[in-house]
């Protein structure tokens, strides 16, 4: 079921989401060569119940931490690890969500860690701007094709592509709500969006194949060729002539 929230709803969402906003922006600030995935997750999950807030990962469906962080050809649901370390030259996507006060937020970036190749730094570059070049289309009234045909069709004008296997979603009280979000689409099909529908807008893209597998771990989402992948999620609410973005 869709649902549309109330205006104190979206402002616990704000809330919620600008804390992973901030935990964000601490990652990006501490990534270095040299430390573990272990340590970012630890200072994630130390400034996330700093805020009061509960780290939404952790313990969701079993996964074992607070933050996703997937290097290189790990797509998402990178598990941290004590022996996993940070190298200069990869690209690391790290994603965090929070619950604040029963609302959740959910965001996603992809940091270069020094100097990456051309590849890899155009990479981000995309998945970033596909994110706003479906954010520009959106409003009440533009159906989930139109959205997802707009992050496509920028995607592989670019001549990258655009994972199909996974998928954005609805947001609220559950982190994972209704509707799916794809990525990828075509105009004039699907739901169309309502005011007040709060959904995480969340691109996947690989600098190869869209083909992915999971690792034995049961969680490590990596591409199918081994080629990078970066991510860059957002939640926002749809308003009549835009979009609010609750995690900017
Ligand atoms: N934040 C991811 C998403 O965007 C989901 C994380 S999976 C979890 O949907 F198990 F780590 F919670
Ligand atoms: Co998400």
């Amino acid at each position: 079921m869709v649902t549309v929230k109330t205006a104190q709803e979206i402002e616990l969402m704000r809330k919620a989401n600008q804390i992973v906003r901030e935990t964000l922006d601490l990652l990006e600030e501490k990534i270095k060569p040299g430390m573990t995935t272990k340590q970012l997750d630890k200072i994630a999950h130390d400034y996330i119940t700093g805020c009061n807030a509960i780290p939404s990962f952790l313990g969701y469906d079993g996964y074992p931490a607070s933050a996703c962080i997937s290097i290189d050809e790990e797509v998402v649901h990178g598990i941290p690890s004590p022996r996993r370390y940070i190298e200069e030259g990869q690209i690391v996507s790290v994603d965090i969500g929070s619950i604040y006060k029963g609302y959740n937020g959910d965001a996603a970036r992809t940091f270069a860690v020094g100097k990456v190749s051309e590849e890899k730094k155009r990479l981000i570059e995309v998945t970033k701007q596909s994110f706003f070049e479906g954010v520009k289309i959106l409003r009440e009234g533009v159906r989930l094709g139109d959205l997802g045909h707009a992050i496509q069709s920028y995607v592989e004008a670019n001549g990258f592509s655009v994972v199909r296997a996974l998928v954005g979603h609805g947001i609220g009280t559950d982190m994972h709500e209704d509707p799916e979000v794809p990525n990828y689409g075509k105009a004039g099909h699907g739901l169309r969006l309502r005011s007040n529908m709060t959904i995480a807008v969340e691109p996947m893209v690989n600098a190869g194949t869209y083909d992915v597998r999971l690792l034995d771990d049961g969680w490590t989402v990596v591409t199918a060729d081994g080629r990078p992948s970066a991510h860059y999620e957002n939640t926002l609410a749809i308003t009549e002539d835009g979009v609010d973005i609750l995690s900017l």
